[in-house]
């Protein structure tokens, strides 16, 4: 695991957005694994300036988001599928039908758990995974408890995330869906590369205890751990509680790989 500081937000979500696009152009058939949420808004964001500005081309890829509701349909505002929508696929030129979320509609939701899991692997598996992290230590929907060999599946959100997701739902946690289908992290292991984005101060203590803190299942994001090539991208308030930020610092100024990315 690796993790690289940034002085803010946006400078953070520009790195996460230029590393997926130097992605891209090295793969345009790169099969990208999405999130959503507040902090991805930014990265989509400059994704987009950079389709426009640039000419990033993302008619070749293929997605597939880590997670979707279970009871709201496409079209609901506050669904998955809604989000990705408004905020990157209506603003670049990616075909929709390569675009693909769990369906929180499905009728035998353990089906669609199944039918997923065997998409991405025919899809040749996930290429580079977008990951945030939740204030319970979640990636995706796994929460605090979560095997870390678990498979996309079913899982009930913990009252941490139902007050995290709060504001989006009128401030009330009580509108806030209950449960939602989410790729494992066994399946988010799997992924060749994987990038979790950290912003805010909120984030700081939960960062800390997945980057730095043991391996454990109480925390989701410390499997990350694990994984042969996981870069953590934060700004400077969520790694505030980072202990050997200094050394995290050096790394990136000396890794030839990030030199492009220096500026
Ligand atoms: C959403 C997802 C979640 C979010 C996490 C952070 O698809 O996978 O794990 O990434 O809850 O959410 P924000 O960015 O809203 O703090």
């Amino acid at each position: 695991m690796e993790v690289i500081i940034q002085p803010d937000e946006d400078a953070a979500a520009r790195l996460v957005a230029r590393i997926i696009a130097h992605h891209l152009r090295r793969n345009p058939a790169l099969v990208l694994g999405l999130a959503t949420g507040r902090t991805m808004t930014r990265v989509y964001h400059w994704l987009v300036r950079l389709h426009r500005d640039e000419g990033l081309d993302f008619s070749r890829c293929r997605t597939f988001n880590l997670d979707e509701f279970i009871g709201l349909p496409p079209e609901d505002p506050h669904s998955y599928r809604h989000f990705m929508n408004t905020h990157l696929f209506d603003l670049v030129n990616i075909d929709k039908a390569r675009t693909h979320l769990p369906d929180g509609m499905a009728p035998d939701l353990e089906a669609e758990c199944e039918r997923y899991e065997k998409l991405i692997r025919t899809s040749g598996g996930i290429d580079l995974q977008l990951l945030g992290i939740g204030r319970s230590g979640h990636i995706g929907f796994n929460e605090p408890c979560s095997s870390l060999s678990s498979r996309t599946r079913e899982k009930a959100l913990c009252p941490t995330t139902l007050e995290q997701y709060a504001p989006q739902f009128g401030g009330d946690p009580h509108q806030v869906p209950r449960r939602a289908i989410t790729m494992g992290v066994g399946t988010i292991l799997e992924s060749k590369r994987c990038l979790l984005l950290a912003t805010g101060r909120e984030k700081a203590d939960i960062l800390h205890r997945a980057v730095e803190g043991p391996v454990s299942a109480m925390v989701p994001a410390s499997a990350l751990q694990l994984h042969p090539r996981c870069t953590v991208i934060a700004d400077e308030p969520a790694a505030e509680q980072l202990e050997m930020k200094e050394y995290y610092r050096w790394l990136f100024d000396n890794e030839p790989e990030w030199e492009p990315f220096r500026t």
